[in-house]
């Protein structure tokens, strides 16, 4: 979603600003903009589209100091209009936002009784304003008063008219880190916007102030709590990002799997909550938490769980799935179970990230960055994670163990997926199905596909497809039956001759013959350990949407609409 790059610096830093838009670009946007102390006072430049068009309307501009944002449109249409920077009506400021003001309404009410009027959609625009009426000169205070009207989520950088070379900087419930570098000063919504820096996490409400030669925050030298950033991540010579990071997964699930914890198994009823495909990754690993705990497990789209009724938690643990660790829903899903009295424990791949600092207990997935917008590696490391949270008895230990071979065959196998391009790409709807924890990877089959593909697909449990959804197959329609459970082979048997009886077009990512030889085609697996096959049985889906997406000249790394971090509700 949107992302925030800032740097002051003693030389240009337009190139590198421009560079930390580019590291943004894989979370998702739709417009782009930069503010900049230029020869002439502030300056603004911005354009609809890809950095890479803001980059050449910025043609010879330098600067040492400037603020920049990737926007994913929510209040207000894409246009430049609504882009940022936006400036206050009196040009006092130029700032960038990322979050939501939840008391926008009521602030541009306030504003028009002062006389001022808003020029674009945005609840960003109302930050700028109120900084300029509420300015008492000094950026840290007046932006400390502004933060505390703020309702919401902010991410704010800020460039005062009357303060050349410095930015000023405060967050709330929305991410945003500093860095020190080579005698710059810079700061971004996301660290991978900020290689090879000293960082340091700014706290919620404190108003941090940056000039070339350092940090303050309210006042106060800033030098504690320095990480080293890591270097940028680069493609290693695969085409993409996405495919990059689906060659990695042996390698992430093994690292995942070396840094469970020998103790520290979860006992009772567990509540699995998340987003998206962390969402995916719960359920698909509902049947191995009940088969561990021998207790009721359930997973629930942490969207929901926070509009449910609040009924209090009776000694289970709520562990919270989430690849970036800022998903807005999640990070809400985490407050209202420890309102309910549940126990939180998070599986994020970020150490630093808001969920981890929000959850009681954590555990981390040893993903390393993963970039394409369509998560891959996060996904099967989620899976091996959970398990570490539950899986105690030797046989599912092991199993656990087998996991980075049987996930290194596999992505070889999955090569041959390419030949099966043709059946997908002038469908009209494709399905994916599977029962127990191949419906989780159903769901993930068709999420993976739809995001990058463009083509409808629909996840579905095998047993639900003749309870309405029959109805859109027809003569040709691609339907990709998911078994890895040597006890659901008759009842997907049953599915397969359903959907071939209307004329669809059957394929099976299965380890069992039967199911393979009863399938029009089929990719054969290994046998697998049923309850941990999720992290093996997506591995073909991923790799089928990324080739159909890639016939169809999709722009893989980066589909359209999508962010990699939600961090609106
Ligand atoms: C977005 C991404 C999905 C992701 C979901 C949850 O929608 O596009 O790929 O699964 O957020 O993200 P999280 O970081 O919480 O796992």
């Amino acid at each position: 979603m949107c992302g925030i790059i800032g740097i002051t610096a003693k030389t240009d830093a337009l190139s590198a600003i421009v560079s930390g838009l580019k590291a943004l670009e894989y979370r998702g946007y739709d417009s782009a903009g930069v503010a900049f102390f230029g020869k002439n006072g502030l300056r603004i430049v911005k354009a609809v589209g890809r950095v890479s068009a803001l980059e050449e309307k910025l043609g010879e501009e330098t600067t040492t100091c400037g603020i920049s944002h990737t926007r994913w449109a929510t209040h207000g249409e894409v246009c430049e209009k609504n882009c940022h920077p936006h400036v206050s009506f009196g040009g006092a400021c130029m700032l960038v936002h990322n979050g939501v003001i939840e008391n926008y309404a009521e602030l541009k009410k306030y504003l028009l009784e002062k006389g001022v009027t808003c020029s674009t959609d945005t609840d960003s625009e109302i930050i700028a304003h109120l900084y300029e009426l509420l300015c008492d000169g000094d950026p840290v205070t007046t932006l400390g008063r502004v933060a505390n009207a703020l309702e919401g989520s902010y991410a704010i950088a800020l460039l005062s008219a009357l303060h050349k070379g410095e930015i000023f900087a405060v967050r709330r419930s929305s991410p945003l880190v500093i860095g020190r570098r080579d005698n710059a000063s810079l700061l971004a919504s996301d660290v991978t916007a900020l290689p090879n820096a000293e960082l340091y996490y700014l706290e919620e409400g404190r108003v941090a102030r940056l000039w070339a030669e350092g940090v303050d925050v309210m006042g106060k030298r800033f030098h504690s709590n320095a990480i080293q950033s890591l270097s940028a991540p680069d493609k290693n010579g695969y085409d993409t990002f996405m495919l990059k990071e689906i060659y990695e997964q042996p390698q992430a699930i093994a690292r995942t799997i070396a840094d469970i914890p020998k103790k520290g198994r979860i006992k009772g009823e567990a509540l699995l909550l998340g987003c998206g495909s962390s969402y995916h990754a719960g359920l698909a690993c509902i049947p191995l938490v009940e088969k561990c705990t021998g207790r009721h497990a359930e997973a629930l789209l942490a969207s929901e769980f926070i509009c449910s009724h609040a009924l209090p938690a009776n000694g289970q643990t709520a562990i919270l799935l989430s690849q970036s660790g800022e998903t807005a829903d999640t990070l809400s899903a985490c407050a209202e179970a420890k309102k309910r009295g549940y126990k939180t424990v998070g599986i994020t791949n970020v150490e630093t990230s808001s969920l981890a600092r929000a959850v009681d207990e954590n555990r981390f997935t040893k993903a390393g960055a993963e970039i394409a917008v369509a998560t891959t590696k996060g996904f099967t490391t989620q899976i091996v994670a959970l398990a570490g949270l539950f899986v105690k008895d030797e046989e599912s230990l092991r199993a656990l163990h087998s996991l980075p071979t049987l996930a290194e065959k596999v992505v070889r196998l999955s090569e041959k997926t390419a030949e099966l391009v043709h059946i997908f790409l002038s469908a009209k709807c494709v399905f994916f199905i599977g029962r127990k924890s191949d419906y989780g990877v159903a769901l993930e089959g068709a999420l993976k596909f739809k995001e990058i593909t463009y083509i409808p697909s629909i996840g579905l449990a095998s047993g639900e497809l003749k309870h309405g959804s029959i109805s859109l197959i027809e003569k040709g329609s691609p339907v990709v039956v998911v078994c890895a459970d040597g006890k659901l082979i008759a009842k997907t048997l049953l599915s397969v001759a359903t959907v071939k009886a209307r004329g669809g077009v059957t394929v099976a990512v299965t380890c069992f013959e039967e199911v393979a030889t009863a399938c029009d085609y089929a990719l054969r697996l290994p046998a697998l350990p049923a309850d941990l096959s999720p992290a093996i049985t997506v591995i073909p889906l991923q790799m089928l949407s990324y080739y159909v997406a890639t016939a169809l000249r999709r722009d893989v790394d980066k589909p359209r609409n999508l962010a990699k971090s939600v961090t609106v509700e």
